[in-house]
């Protein structure tokens, strides 16, 4: 593809899993050399945290590991499902809510569930940490690193691009 590929990670509220898939999923990016290959973005399905930046637990969670999340709580809209290639929801409920905004199903074939590309086996959801402990989130974040790494490498192999490891 010519353009970049453009990739939007989505939950409830955007400001803890998919600002995590975000950030995670750009370093994965970034390390691979194909950074110019990707629009990374998020967003929430729920208008709650519009403006926020990401929950301060997660924030502290990711740069522990190196990661820095710098998005800010946007809410899905229709014309996101126009514009994204891939859409990846972090939960069922997400899944539906993003398909809510696509009646027709013209875009249906972009939508997925994030975790259908964890390499471990599970419910293909990532739960949400924001009520729990601080164990909630290192146990989200082990699970959005896997999934982000095989994601980057079916994305790469499905749209031709060489992973240039450094
Ligand atoms: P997230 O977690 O969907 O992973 O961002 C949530 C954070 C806040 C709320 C819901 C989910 N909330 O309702 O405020």
């Amino acid at each position: 593809m010519e353009r970049p590929i453009r990739v939007l990670f989505v939950c409830l509220g955007n400001i803890c899993r998919s600002p995590l898939a975000e950030g995670v999923f750009r370093e994965h990016v970034r390390r691979a050399g194909l950074a110019a290959s990707f629009e990374i973005g998020s967003a929430g399905t729920g208008g709650w945290h519009v403006g926020d930046p990401p929950d301060r637990r997660m924030i502290g969670t990711a740069r522990g590991h190196g990661v820095e999340l710098t998005s800010r709580g946007r809410q899905l809209v229709a014309p996101d499902l126009r514009f994204y290639d891939v859409i990846l929801a972090m939960d069922r409920d997400n899944l539906h809510d993003i398909l809510f905004l696509d009646p027709d199903r013209e875009f249906a074939d972009r939508v997925r569930l994030f975790r259908e590309y964890d390499p471990e086996p599970g419910d293909y959801q990532v739960p949400d940490p924001y009520y729990g402990e601080q164990d909630g989130f290192d146990h989200v974040y082990r699970m959005v690193d896997r999934t982000s790494a095989a994601l980057l490498g079916a994305l790469a192999a499905h749209y031709g691009l060489s992973a240039d490891p450094r």
